[in-house]
C-alpha cells in the first residue's frame, strides 16, 4: 500500500495503544480492575458532562421567571462534580494499581531473561545500556500506561459522549467539533514526528552516560592508577554537554508545539462562538441551549488537543518497548526439560570440536578423552583458547561442530542447571560478591558450616579465615575487595570444591597463589574429589608437573605434552 495522508495519520493514531497491547500479558489477572477502571473512566466525565447542561437549563428556568428550579440546578451540578470526583479517585488509584502491578511483572520477566542470555548476547550490548533498558525504559513504559487508564481511555470516552450531547443541544456544534477533531489531533503528531528522533537519541546518550559512570565505579583503580582521570572527565563532560543540548532540543519542540496547541484551540473556539451562536440564533435556539452548546464545545477542545500530546507521548513509550522487546524476545540459551533428568558421572570427552568467534578459528578439531580421577592439565600461549575450551563445557557457548559428551550423553541434552551443578568452574577472573565469605563460599548452596569449613581448608584458605575477627561473617567488600587477589582465588576454589563437582575447572585458578600453597591445593583436591575429573588450565611448569597428563594448544590444535 502506498504511504497515503491517511495512513501516515491513521498509524500513529493507533500506535498509541501499542504500550496498551504490550502490558497485557503482564497484567491480563486483573480483568476486573482493569474493566472498573475502564468503566469509571466511562463514568467520571459523563457526569461532568451533565454540568453545562444543567447550567443552560437554569439559565432557560431563569429566563422564564422559575427561580425556584435554581435550587435544584444547583444540587444537580454538586452531584456531578461529587460523583465524578469519587469516580476519579478510584480512576486514578486503579490506574496507578495496573501501571504498576505491570511494572513488577515486566521487570521479574525482564531479568529472567538476562540471566537466560546467551554469553554472546553480552558481548554486543553495553551494561549501561542495558541497565537502562531495565529502569528508564520499563519506568517510561509504566508511566505511558497510567495514562492509558487514568487519561487517554476517560479522554476518548468523554469526546464520543460529548459529541452525543453536543448533537441533542446543537448539530452544528457537534460537527465544528467533528471538523476541528483531525486538525488538533495532526498538530500533536507533527510535533511528536519531530520529538522521536531527538529523542532515541537522548535515550542512547543516558545509557552512555551510565556506562562512563559505571566504568568509572568500577574501574577506578585501574583509572587512577594510568592517571587517566582528566580523560575520563573529559569524555563524560562531552556526554553531559550532549544530553543537555537534546533534551533542550525537545524542551524548544515541546515549547513550540505545546503553545501552539492552546493557541489553535482558542482560535477554534472563537470561531465557533461566533459563527456557531449567530448561525444558532438565526435558526431560533433559545438562549439556555447556547450556553450549554458552547460550554460543551469548550470543555472537549482540550481534551481534544491532549489526544494529539498522548501520540507524542506514545512515541517515547514506544521507542522504550522495542528497546525492552530486544531484551525479552530475543533467543535465550537453549535448554531441555529438566523434569525427572539424572545425570551420570563418567568420561569427559571432546571428538573433532570445533569453535569460531568474531570469523576467527580458535578450536580446531580439537579432541581428548579424560577418565573420571584424572587430573589433567592444559597448557598453551596466551589466547590460544584454553578459556575457549573450558568454557564449552560449561555451555556458555556452543562449538560450530563436532561433540561433547559426559558419560556418553551429549552436554546439550542435558539441562543447563544440571549440567552446571555437576561442572564447577574457578573462572580466570574471580567474581565475589559484597557479602560475608561464608555467603561467597555457599553462593545459594545450603550447606553446614562445618562442609564450608571442609571447602576452605581444602582450598587452602582456613587458616587465613580462622585468623579474622568474624570468620566466616567477615564482609568481604564490594566483589571481595578487600582481600588479596591469592585469597579470592582460595575463596572460589572453596565455593566449588563444596559443590563436590563431577568436573572440576580450575582456570588458571592458582595463578596468584603461590607454589608451596598450590601444591597443598592440589594434593587436597586429588584427595578430596578422586572421583571427580579436574582440567587445570596453568600456564607455570610446577603447576603443571601434577597433572597426569598435560594437553597443549597451540594454532586451534591440540597435543598431548611429552613426559
Ligand atoms: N568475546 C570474544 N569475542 C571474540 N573473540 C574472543 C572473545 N573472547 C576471546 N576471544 C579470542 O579467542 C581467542 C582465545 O581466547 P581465550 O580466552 O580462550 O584464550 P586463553 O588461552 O584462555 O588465553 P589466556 O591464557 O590469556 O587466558 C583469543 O584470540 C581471543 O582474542
Ligand atoms: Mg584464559
Amino acid at each position: 500500500m502506498r504511504n497515503t495522508p491517511i495512513k501516515k495519520f491513521l498509524i500513529p493514531v493507533l500506535g498509541v495503544f501499542e504500550p496498551l497491547t504490550f502490558s497485557m500479558p503482564f497484567i491480563r489477572e486483573k480483568k476486573g480492575l482493569i474493566s472498573l477502571v475502564i468503566i469509571a473512566g466511562l463514568v467520571s466525565n459523563l457526569s461532568l458532562l451533565f454540568v453545562p447542561i444543567f447550567i443552560g437549563d437554569s439559565v432557560s428556568a431563569l429566563q422564564q421567571g422559575h427561580a425556584r428550579y435554581i435550587i435544584r440546578y444547583s444540587l444537580l451540578i454538586l452531584l456531578a462534580y461529587s460523583i465524578s470526583a469519587a469516580v476519579s479517585f478510584a480512576l486514578n488509584y486503579g490506574s496507578q494499581y495496573i501501571s504498576q502491578f505491570y511494572a513488577m511483572n515486566l521487570r521479574k520477566v525482564f531479568i529472567l531473561h538476562l540471566l537466560g542470555k546467551r554469553f554472546l548476547f553480552f558481548e554486543s550490548q553495553t551494561s549501561g545500556d542495558l541497565l537502562s533498558r531495565g529502569t528508564m525504559d520499563i519506568e517510561a513504559t509504566r508511566n505511558f500506561i497510567m495514562n492509558t487508564f487514568s487519561s487517554l481511555i476517560p479522554t476518548i470516552f468523554l469526546i464520543g459522549e460529548g459529541l452525543v450531547l453536543l448533537y441533542q443541544v446543537s448539530p452544528f456544534y457537534s460537527l465544528l467539533l467533528a471538523l476541528a477533531t483531525p486538525v488538533l489531533v495532526m498538530l500533536g503528531m507533527r510535533s511528536s514526528r519531530k520529538q522521536r528522533t531527538v529523542w532515541r537519541m537522548i535515550r542512547k546518550t543516558y545509557g552512555r552516560m551510565g556506562e562512563i559512570l559505571q566504568e568509572n565505579i568500577v574501574g577506578q583503580r585501574v583509572i587512577r592508577g594510568i592517571d587517566a582521570e582528566g580523560k575520563e572527565i573529559a569524555k563524560y563532560s562531552m556526554e553531559t554537554q550532549r544530553y543537555y543540548d537534546e533534551n533542550l532540543t525537545v524542551g524548544r519542540i515541546r515549547g513550540l508545539y505545546n503553545n501552539l496547541m492552546p493557541l489553535t484551540v482558542a482560535s477554534i473556539s472563537s470561531a465557533a462562538l461566533a459563527v456557531g451562536g449567530y448561525i444558532d440564533l438565526i435558526r431560533g435556539i433559545s438562549v439556555g441551549g447556547l450556553v450549554s452548546a458552547v460550554t460543551i464545545f469548550s470543555m472537549l477542545t482540550n481534551p481534544v488537543s491532549f489526544l494529539g500530546r498522548m501520540v507524542v507521548f506514545s512515541e517515547n513509550s514506544r521507542a522504550a518497548i522495542q528497546r525492552i522487546k530486544d531484551v525479552i524476545s530475543t533467543e535465550n540459551e537453549e535448554d531441555v526439560n529438566s523434569g525427572g533428568f539424572n545425570f551420570q558421572k563418567g568420561p569427559l570427552e571432546f571428538s573433532r570440536v570445533t569453535f569460531s568467534r568474531g570469523g576467527r578459528t580458535i578450536l580446531s578439531n580439537v579432541s581428548f578423552r579424560a577418565e573420571p580421577g584424572d587430573f589433567i592439565g592444559i597448557t598453551g600461549k596466551t589466547g590460544s583458547g584454553k578459556s575457549s575450551l573450558v568454557n564449552l563445557i560449561m555451555r556458555y557457548y556452543e562449538p560450530d561442530s563436532g561433540k561433547i559428551t559426559i558419560a556418553g550423553k551429549e552436554i546439550h541434552e542435558i539441562p543447563i542447571s544440571i549440567l552446571r551443578r555437576n561442572v564447577a568452574i574457578v573462572p580466570q577472573e574471580i567474581n565475589l560478591l559484597s557479602g560475608t565469605i561464608k555467603e561467597n563460599i555457599l553462593f545459594g548452596l545450603e550447606s553446614s558450616l562445618d562442609e564450608v569449613e571442609k571447602a576452605a581448608s581444602v582450598a587452602e584458605i582456613s587458616d587465613f579465615i580462622d585468623s579474622l575477627p568474624m570468620r566466616y561473617d567477615t564482609l568481604v567488600g564490594e566483589r571481595g575487595i578487600t582481600l588479596s587477589g591469592g585469597q579470592r582465588q582460595r575463596i572460589a576454589i572453596a565455593r566449588a570444591v563444596l559443590r563436590k563437582p563431577a568436573i572440576l575447572i580450575l582456570d588458571d585458578a592458582t595463578s596468584s597463589i603461590d607454589p608451596d600453597t598450590e601444591e597443598r591445593i592440589f594434593k587436597n583436591l586429588k584427595e578430596t574429589l578422586k572421583d571427580s575429573i579436574i582440567l587445570m588450565v596453568s600456564l607455570r611448569e610446577s603447576a603443571l608437573s601434577f597433572a597426569d597428563k598435560v594437553l597443549i594448544l597451540d594454532g586451534g590444535d591440540m597435543k598431548e605434552a611429552e613426559v
